[in-house]
């Protein structure tokens, strides 16, 4: 039997490690840059943890969830990362030590899905959490890293809707108007739907049953039931976000499918289509009751996003240059492979990037691997060459060639590599 990774599970082969450390890097420098510090929490918690914040009623919790029983516990592989990090954040009484702490995390995360473009049972995601300041400000500075973040990873087309769900009261308040507006149409509701009327009405708002999306999209919209301090608040939001000139849309349907909400929600959404129904790049927002939910001494506002790692490299797959070796060494004999796997390792001293072909193939044979490598410079080594002691070095990126004596080229190399390479459409006339 041929066995095969768990279905909406992928592996990672070098070549895309390489583009998603390019990409976790731009993330670590970026929030750095905010302030954030790296959280590592571990993939189990106890199922109580997700139940209880993220909530019964949502998808992840009553489909999605990765469940077990050892040794008389019952443990959930993370489903997402900000349950857990606030976990961590009470158990460390980390509000005793400091009022505002941020942190950031990125790792995988499991639910079971059905897998499609953009959406798998093992992904990834790059967070953040600011935990200590009840905003508007720090709302509006965290969408405007987010869209700074996507910016820099090279996404271009994306728009970023936000929204506010309000506190408590409004909370309550609104259920009752959503209570109210579906009870009447109570039979045209999908199963799941008709029992969330009774214990959460607005998850009905998330649900991706046809059935009621169609209800859905005429329901009322919490922004008329806003409490004066949650509207404030939000107004707040949106100066922050103007005076930052971040673009956003106002969108009352944006609700979210996790329970610990409160106030800003956003979504930062791709709009060329790729994605199809998977458009959401990222989301996020307030959640100032958890911490004290969690056990707390006191109760600590907190506000947060991740982003799926797996949709930002599939909608930038097409902007980045691939990387290749600087320079890939072809020997022409065995006296001249021992003379390239000397120049390799003093090359890599100075930090570049090189390979030997090592197979004794034709010159044209170990020109077309570096090709296929995107390698810049090829190293050239033939009788003529170890019997003056240079290289032919190719500079495949400018289809040109120098002799240089092997004691220079780690300066040649440099210089090489300084020099822009020829654009793709130079290249095809620099080849007739
Ligand atoms: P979420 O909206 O469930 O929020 O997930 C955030 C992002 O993770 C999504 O926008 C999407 O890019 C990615 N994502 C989610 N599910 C999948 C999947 N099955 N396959 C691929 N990518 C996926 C949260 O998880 C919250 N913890 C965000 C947050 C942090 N709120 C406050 N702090």
């Amino acid at each position: 039997m041929e066995l095969r990774a768990v279905r909406g599970m992928k592996d990672i082969l070098p070549e895309q490690a390489a583009r998603w450390q390019r990409l976790e890097r731009t993330f670590r420098e970026l929030v750095g840059r905010y302030g954030y510090g790296e959280v590592r929490t571990p993939l189990l918690e106890p199922t109580e943890l997700f139940v209880r914040e993220i909530g019964e009623d949502t998808d992840v919790v009553s489909k999605e969830m990765y469940s077990f029983e050892r040794h008389e516990d019952s443990l959930t592989v993370r489903p997402e990362g900000t349950a857990s990090a606030a976990r961590a954040y009470v158990q460390h009484n980390v509000a005793g030590v400091e009022p505002v702490t941020r942190w950031f995390y990125i790792g995988p995360m499991f639910r079971a899905e059905r897998p499609a473009k953009g959406r798998y049972r093992q992904f990834h995601q790059a967070g953040c959490e600011l935990y200590g300041d009840v905003g508007p400000a720090s709302d509006a500075e965290m969408i405007g890293m987010c869209a700074e973040l996507v910016t820099a990873l090279g996404v271009r087309d994306f728009v970023i809707h936000v929204n506010s769900i309000g506190s408590g009261p409004t909370r309550a308040r609104y259920r009752d108007e959503l209570t109210r507006f579906f009870e009447p149409h109570r039979a045209a509701l999908s199963e799941d739907s008709q029992r969330r009327l009774a214990t959460n009405p607005l998850r009905i708002l998330d649900s991706k049953d046809p059935r009621d999306r169609e209800l859905a999209a005429t329901a009322p919209s919490v922004v008329d039931v806003l409490a004066e301090e949650d509207a404030k608040h939000f107004d707040g939001l949106r100066r922050h976000l103007d005076a930052l000139a971040v673009p956003y849309h106002v969108d009352p349907r944006l609700v979210r499918g996790l329970d610990y909400y409160t106030r800003t929600l956003f979504e930062l959404k791709i709009t060329t289509g790729e994605l199809g129904a998977q458009d959401a790049l990222l989301g996020g927002g307030r959640y100032d009751d958890m911490i004290g939910n969690l056990g707390a001494k006191r109760p600590v506002p907190a506000i947060g996003f991740a982003m799926g790692i797996e949709r930002i490299l599939e909608v930038t797959a097409r902007e980045e240059a691939r990387i290749g070796p600087a320079c890939y060494f072809a020997p022409m004999s065995e006296e001249a492979t021992t003379r390239a796997l000397l120049l390799a390792q003093n090359l890599r001293q100075s930090g570049h990037w090189c390979e030997v072909d090592g197979r004794g193939l034709s010159v044209k044979a170990m020109l077309r691997r570096a090709d296929g490598l995107a390698s810049r410079l090829a190293a050239l080594l033939g009788a003529d060459e170890l019997a003056t002691g240079t290289v032919t070095l190719k500079d495949l990126g400018r289809h040109e060639q120098e002799r240089v004596p092997t004691t220079q080229l780690a300066e040649a190399v440099a210089r090489r590599l300084a020099m822009p390479p020829l654009a793709a459409e130079e290249k095809a006339v620099d080849r007739g």
